[in-house]
């Protein structure tokens, strides 16, 4: 699977969401993690981090989706991880991929802010018809945001995946290392690919 994980705004969660994805993507096959933003997040993340069960390799570039094919070669998965502002490398993932993972905190600020994201996956569809999915990231346990946040983007008619992440130290804290425990990306990834959740 190639996917992207797009959110135009910071702080959503991609990069967190890019790195156990690509993990979890890695107990399945040979998997490579790009990372196209210019502040290589993942990048010093894999730098610091002893072993990643993937590949990781910088390509914060416009002609992203031109390169992927021939660096994707040998990999059964890729996963793009994107940065917030700038628009022609996020333009060039979408291009490159077959699915776009929206992650999205369930705030109405994060939800009022993913019209720009939107569009530009609209903009990209007619050359490359990808799959879009939302996931909710950072839910806190207990409240009632995740819920509403879910309504509102479901009457947008937005996919919403059932899984959610919850906000929790330990996915805060594991930036340089390997994430030996995918937690919930595990269900987000078995969603993704369209299997049954096994519990
Ligand atoms: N599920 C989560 N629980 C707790 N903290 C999280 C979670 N997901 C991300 N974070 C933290 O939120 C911040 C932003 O996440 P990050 O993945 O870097 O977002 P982005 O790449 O969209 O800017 C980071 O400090 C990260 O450690
Ligand atoms: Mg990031």
């Amino acid at each position: 699977m190639r996917l992207a994980v797009i959110n135009l705004k910071g702080g959503t969660g991609k990069t967190t969401s890019a790195v156990y994805l690509a993990a979890a993507l890695s107990r399945r096959g040979k998997t490579l993690l790009v990372d196209a933003d210019p502040q290589g997040s993942a990048l010093s993340w894999s730098d610091q981090a002893e072993r990643l069960p993937f590949t990781v390799a910088a390509l914060p570039v416009k002609t992203l989706h031109r390169q992927l094919p021939e660096l994707g070669q040998g990999f059964a998965h890729v996963v793009v991880d994107t940065p917030p502002g700038d628009l022609g490398v996020v333009r060039s993932a979408a291009l490159a991929v077959e699915l776009a993972l929206i992650p999205i905190p369930p705030s109405l600020m994060d939800v009022d802010r993913l019209r720009p994201t939107l569009e530009l996956l609209a903009e990209v569809e007619p050359q490359n018809p990808l799959r879009i999915a939302l996931l909710l990231t950072k839910v806190r346990r207990g409240t009632r945001s995740a819920a509403a946040a879910r309504q509102i983007l479901q009457e947008m008619e937005l996919p919403v995946l059932d899984t959610e992440v919850p906000l929790r130290e330990g996915f805060a804290t594991t930036f340089g290392l390997s994430p030996l425990e995918v937690g919930e990306y595990e269900g987000v990834l078995n969603e993704l690919l369209g299997e049954a959740v096994v519990s």
